[in-house]
C-alpha cells in the first residue's frame, strides 16, 4: 500500500492538562493510522481521553507532545489561516449535543460553514449553490420537510442529522463524530449509524467516538483508548 492512502497519522501523542500544582496526563503516546475510506472507531471509557483525542485530530485542540498528519502535512506546521481553512473545509465534526444554532433554520444551519471565512460579496457569489447544496444534503438526511424548522422544534435524531448536514456541507475529506448517538434512544441512535454507515460506503472517511461497544460495532475497525494509549483489537490493525 502506498504511503498515500493514509489521510491521517497520528504519532506519539502526548495530552496533559495542567490543574494548579498537579498535571494530569490524559494521552500517553497515541498511535493511530486512519486510511482513506475507512470507518474506525474509538472505544473508551469516560474520562479515558477519547474527546481530547478527537479533537487534537481534527485541530480544535493542540497536543503536547507528538505529531498529527493530515496527508502527509504536518497539523503542527500550519499558518493560522492554514489551520482555519483546514478546520472549516477538510474536516466535519460531529457532536454529541449537536451544537446547532436555535436562532437560525435547519436550512441555515446546513449552509452556515460555507458562509463563514466569505465576504459579503464572495456570499454572494456562492450562495445559490450553497443553499441547494444544502438542501440535498438535508433531502439525503430524509429532513427536507422540516428546512424551515429551528432547531428546537425537531427531535433529537432530526437534529443530529442536521448536523451531520452541516458536517458534510464543504464535502470534508474526514468526518469526525464525537458519540453521535450518545443522547438518543437506541433506535434512533441506530437511525443516525446508518447515515454514517451509507456515508462510509460512499466513500466517507470516518472516525467516531463512543464508550459503547455496541455501537462501535458498527463501524469498519475499532481502536481501544486504554490508559492514554491505543490498544489495537484485531492483529491485522494499523
Ligand atoms: N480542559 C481541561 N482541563 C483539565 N482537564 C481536562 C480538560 N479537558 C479534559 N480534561 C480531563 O481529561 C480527561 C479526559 O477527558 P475527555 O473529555 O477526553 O474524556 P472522554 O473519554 O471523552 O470521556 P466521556 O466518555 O465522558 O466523554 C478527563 O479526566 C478530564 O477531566
Ligand atoms: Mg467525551
Amino acid at each position: 500500500m502506498s504511503k498515500d492512502d493514509f489521510i491521517l497519522k497520528a504519532e506519539g501523542l502526548h495530552k496533559s492538562y495542567r490543574m494548579g500544582a498537579t498535571e494530569v496526563r490524559v494521552l500517553k503516546g497515541v498511535n493511530l493510522n486512519i486510511k482513506k475510506g475507512e470507518f474506525v472507531a474509538i472505544i473508551g471509557a469516560s474520562g479515558s481521553g477519547k474527546s481530547t483525542l478527537l479533537h487534537i485530530l481534527g485541530a480544535l485542540d493542540k497536543p503536547t507532545k507528538g505529531v498529527v498528519k493530515f496527508e502527509q502535512r504536518d497539523l503542527s506546521r500550519f499558518r493560522a489561516g492554514e489551520l482555519n481553512r483546514f478546520r472549516n473545509r477538510m474536516v466535519g465534526f460531529v457532536f454529541q449535543f449537536y451544537h446547532l444554532l436555535d436562532e437560525l433554520s435547519v436550512l441555515e444551519n446546513v449552509f452556515l460553514p460555507t458562509m463563514t471565512g466569505k465576504s459579503i460579496i464572495g456570499w454572494f457569489a456562492c450562495r445559490r449553490q450553497a443553499k441547494n447544496r444544502a438542501k440535498e444534503l438535508l433531502a439525503q438526511m430524509g429532513l427536507t420537510e422540516r428546512i424551515k424548522h429551528k432547531p428546537y422544534q425537531l427531535s433529537g435524531g432530526e437534529r443530529q442529522r442536521v448536523a451531520i448536514g452541516r458536517a458534510l456541507m464543504n464535502e470534508p475529506r474526514l468526518l469526525l463524530a464525537d458519540e453521535p448517538t450518545g443522547n438518543l434512544d437506541s433506535a434512533t441512535g441506530n437511525g443516525i449509524l446508518d447515515v454514517l454507515e451509507t456515508l462510509n460506503r460512499a466513500g466517507q472517511t470516518i472516525v467516531m467516538v463512543t464508550h459503547d461497544e455496541r455501537i462501535a460495532q458498527r463501524a469498519g475497525r475499532t481502536v481501544t483508548l486504554v490508559d492514554g494509549k491505543i490498544e489495537h483489537k484485531n492483529s491485522n490493525n494499523l
